[in-house]
């Protein structure tokens, strides 16, 4: 008797009491099943809404009061390389909200009639046509049934700690995370039986907090800021089940609106171009919890960009800018870092230790393609990306740039249609008409090089060739006469990166990012003695400053 007391009279009270509150809220919605309900699928006849969930005259042993079988299935799950948490088979509330929506039972059958409660048009399950119809596979849904925790929060470390969620939130028996902490089956003011309305991700928020999307573009550009994080994750029947994307090629979930019909950045049309970071040539290699430095062979617009982080803020060389804020990369030591704070460390990830383009593009005396030893400011002489540089003197600068300037590995490769270039395109190190995606014109595979200011459009953005080409203005006097003279192009003297002192530079032989090329002469370099004593010379060293003006 006293048993009977609690699990049919108190719930029965419990359920009439609430029954005004609920009832008036559930009546128009689609989970009002009744003949009355407003949506398509409604009994032939049923007058009762809560009974299509609820028992009404006895306990079924699952709480609270539950009239239908939740089905022996066994679903598929959740799952993805960056996800701590350990979605199980689907328990408590969801088990009840997929005995419909898994589309497996019968709307109305249930527990407390012996045969199910006949649907207008002889309606049985769920259409499989319907998006509401989940199926059996929820690898493709938002992960649920499993304990959200402090623990979990700490250990992803982008998720609101439990105990602070709104209150519009409500974990099963206080920690289970399970389809009623997103939906209220009993009523839906911001449609969907959503909890909370998740214009501007408001709902999302409420439980992730993902570093630096209030302030990035992704977040507030009007075009795109109120379907928020469902501009490129689903919640439910996602294409991709991995972090519920909607592209499997990585690349084309950026591509959705970055090739000229949402942003106003046109990234597609870079990409298109012949010289390129290769994006398209791997897929599915890429991970976002990778060590860069054992990752395979790969790049993806993910690589460089955080799609939670990105903006619009411009910096100074060294530091990142906006766009590539948050990104992990490989600092100037080699060590991996979680963020980076200068541009460089972005490239490192794969253009340093793991150096994941290993050609030497052009044969010279100190060969190396770790771009991080190249510009290591313990070299005798590199361009100022690291650090600034070793040369005081360095007369041909344009009025922009001084000897303690410090530019970025985006000032040379580039689009040749940025902003950087005069254009008006994106900025970015995608795609380039030029080799080496450099951002302008330099001309280092043909010797001899009749001369045009063209051929090195890129050094002279920088460089002043009436300064450079002037023998009494340039610390080089011999330049006029080795590049228009002789048509010698600057590749065949210079390299434009750094020497590295670790591979045996020497101040003597390589300041002045002296690096001889080897294709066409040998020799070698005095910067002490301001000489050359090279093959291309008859009659032994030749002394520079000598010349005379
Ligand atoms: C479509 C299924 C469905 C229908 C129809 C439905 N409920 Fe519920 N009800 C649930 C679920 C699921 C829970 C558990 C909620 C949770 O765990 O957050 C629940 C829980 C409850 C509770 C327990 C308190 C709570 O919120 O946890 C009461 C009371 C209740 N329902 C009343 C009603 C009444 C009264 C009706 C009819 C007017 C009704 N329900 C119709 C699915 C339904
Ligand atoms: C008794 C069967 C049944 C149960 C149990 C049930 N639903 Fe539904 N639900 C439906 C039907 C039927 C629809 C309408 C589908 C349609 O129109 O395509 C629906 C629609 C929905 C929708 C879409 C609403 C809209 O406005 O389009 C959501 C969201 C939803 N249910 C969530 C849930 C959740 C969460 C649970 C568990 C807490 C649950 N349902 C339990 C039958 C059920
Ligand atoms: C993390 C929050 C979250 C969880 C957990 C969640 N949903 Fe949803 N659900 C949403 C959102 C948001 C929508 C609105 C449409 C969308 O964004 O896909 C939605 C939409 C739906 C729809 C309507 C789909 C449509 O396109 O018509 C159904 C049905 C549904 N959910 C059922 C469920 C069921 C069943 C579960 C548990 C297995 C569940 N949801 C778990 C957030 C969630
Ligand atoms: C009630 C809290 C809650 C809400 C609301 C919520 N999530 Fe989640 N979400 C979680 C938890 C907890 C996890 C598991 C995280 C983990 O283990 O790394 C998760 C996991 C995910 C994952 C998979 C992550 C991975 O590493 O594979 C994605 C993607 C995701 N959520 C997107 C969303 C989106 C989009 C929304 C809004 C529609 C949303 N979530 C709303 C709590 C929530
Ligand atoms: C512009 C597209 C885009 C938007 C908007 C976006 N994401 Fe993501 N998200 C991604 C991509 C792409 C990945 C996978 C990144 C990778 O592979 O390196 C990802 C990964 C994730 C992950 C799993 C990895 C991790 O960081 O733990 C979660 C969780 C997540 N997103 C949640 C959200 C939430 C919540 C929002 C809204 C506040 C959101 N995302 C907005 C594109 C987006
Ligand atoms: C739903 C459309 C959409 C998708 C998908 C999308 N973006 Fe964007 N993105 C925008 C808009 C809009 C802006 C705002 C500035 C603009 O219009 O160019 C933007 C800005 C950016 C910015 C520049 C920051 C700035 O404001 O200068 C970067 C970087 C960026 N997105 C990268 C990505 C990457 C990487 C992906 C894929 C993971 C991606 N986007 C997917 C629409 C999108
Ligand atoms: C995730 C890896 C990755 C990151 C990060 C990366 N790159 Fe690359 N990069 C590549 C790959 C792969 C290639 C193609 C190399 C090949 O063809 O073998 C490439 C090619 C290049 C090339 C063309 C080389 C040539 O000879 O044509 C340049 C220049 C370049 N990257 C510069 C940069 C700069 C500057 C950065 C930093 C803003 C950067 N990369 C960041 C992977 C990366
Ligand atoms: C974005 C601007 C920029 C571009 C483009 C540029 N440079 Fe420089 N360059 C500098 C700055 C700044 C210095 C001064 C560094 C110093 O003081 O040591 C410099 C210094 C030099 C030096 C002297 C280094 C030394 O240690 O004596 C040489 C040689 C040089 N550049 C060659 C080139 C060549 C060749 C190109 C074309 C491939 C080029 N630069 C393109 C900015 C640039
Ligand atoms: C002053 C211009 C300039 C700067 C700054 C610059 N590069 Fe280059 N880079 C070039 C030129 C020119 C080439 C073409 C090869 C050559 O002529 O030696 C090149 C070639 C490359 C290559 C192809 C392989 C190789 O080593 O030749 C990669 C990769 C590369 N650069 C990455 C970077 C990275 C990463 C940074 C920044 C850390 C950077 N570059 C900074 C001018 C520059
Ligand atoms: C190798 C690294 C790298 C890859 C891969 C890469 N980007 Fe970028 N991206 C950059 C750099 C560097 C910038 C310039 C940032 C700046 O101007 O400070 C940039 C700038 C941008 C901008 C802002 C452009 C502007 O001028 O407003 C957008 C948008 C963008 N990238 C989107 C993408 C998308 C989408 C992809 C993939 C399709 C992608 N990026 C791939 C390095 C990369
Ligand atoms: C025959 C070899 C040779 C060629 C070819 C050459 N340089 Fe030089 N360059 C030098 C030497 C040697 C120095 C160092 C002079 C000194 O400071 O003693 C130098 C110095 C420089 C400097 C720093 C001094 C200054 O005047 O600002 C720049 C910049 C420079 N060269 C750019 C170029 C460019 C650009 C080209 C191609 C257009 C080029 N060089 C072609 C040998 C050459």
């Amino acid at each position: 008797m006293k048993y009977l007391y609690f699990v049919l009279i108190i719930p029965m009270v419990l359920i009439s009491l609430c029954r005004p509150l609920a009832a008036a809220s559930i009546i128009n919605t689609k989970h009002n099943l009744s003949i009355h309900g407003p949506g398509s699928l409604t009994a032939v006849s049923e007058e009762q809404v809560c009974i299509f969930c609820h028992v009404p005259h006895y306990a079924s042993p699952v709480d609270p009061l539950w009239n239908r079988e939740v089905g022996a299935v066994s679903y598929n799950l959740y799952a993805s390389s960056t996800l701590d948490a350990r979605p199980g088979q689907p328990t408590g509330a969801t088990r009840l909200c997929l005995s419909c929506h898994d589309g497996t039972i019968a709307i109305g059958m249930i527990l407390s009639r012996p045969v199910p409660i006949p649907m207008s048009g002889g309606a049985t399950t769920l259409p499989a046509s319907s998006s509401s119809n989940l199926g059996t596979d929820l690898a493709d849904d938002h992960p649920v049934s499993f304990p959200y925790t402090s623990s979990l929060a700490a250990q992803d470390g982008e998720l609101r700690d439990p105990g602070f969620l709104p209150p519009a939130i409500h974990l099963e028996d206080g920690y289970i995370m399970q389809c009623t902490a997103c939906h209220d089956p009993h009523k839906s003011p911001y449609g969907d039986f959503l909890v909370i309305d998740n214009s501007n991700s408001g709902l999302c928020r409420a439980c992730h907090q993902q570093r630096g999307w209030a302030s990035s573009s992704h977040a507030l550009a009007s075009e795109i800021a109120l379907k928020g994080c469902n501009n490129c994750h689903n919640t439910h029947n996602s294409a991709v089940d991995e972090r519920l994307l909607n592209f499997v090629p990585e690349e084309d979930n950026c591509f959705s609106c970055h090739d000229g019909s949402v942003s106003s950045s046109d990234i597609k049309v870079e990409f298109d171009k012949f010289y390129t970071h290769p994006l398209a040539a791997t897929t599915g290699v890429h991970k976002p919890e990778e060590n860069p430095l054992s990752a395979n062979w790969h790049v993806e617009c993910v690589d460089c960009h955080d799609p939670h982080r990105a903006n619009g803020w411009s910096a100074e060389a060294p530091l990142v800018s906006g766009a590539l804020a948050g990104v992990a990369g490989v600092n100037r030591s080699g060590v991996v870092i979680d963020e980076v704070r200068y541009e460089y460390e972005v490239c490192f990830r794969c253009h340093a230790d793991n150096s994941f383009s290993r050609t030497v593009v052009i044969n010279r005396q100190i060969e190396e393609v770790n771009e991080r030893l190249r510009f290591d400011p313990v070299n005798p002489s590199y361009h100022p990306v690291m650090a600034r540089g070793k040369n005081l003197n360095v007369p041909s600068l344009r009025p922009e740039y001084d000897v303690g300037s410090r530019i970025y590995c985006k000032d040379c490769h580039n689009s040749d249609n940025g902003s950087r270039s005069a254009g008006n395109g994106p900025d970015g190190v995608h795609g380039s008409i030029y080799p080496h995606i450099l951002l302008a014109r330099y001309e280092d595979d043909t010797y001899p090089l009749s001369y045009s200011e063209s051929n090195y459009a890129l050094c002279f953005r920088c460089h002043d060739p009436t300064v450079l080409l002037d023998r009494n203005r340039s610390s080089f006097p011999e330049h006029r006469n080795h590049v228009i003279g002789k048509r010698i192009p600057c590749f065949l003297c210079h390299d434009p990166h750094g020497v590295p002192l670790i591979n045996g530079a020497t101040t003597r032989e390589n300041a002045h990012l002296i690096n001889f090329n080897t294709d066409y002469f040998s020799g070698s370099y005095d910067s002490v003695g301001k000489s050359c004593d090279v093959s291309c010379h008859t009659g032994g060293s030749h002394d520079y400053l000598d010349a005379g003006p």
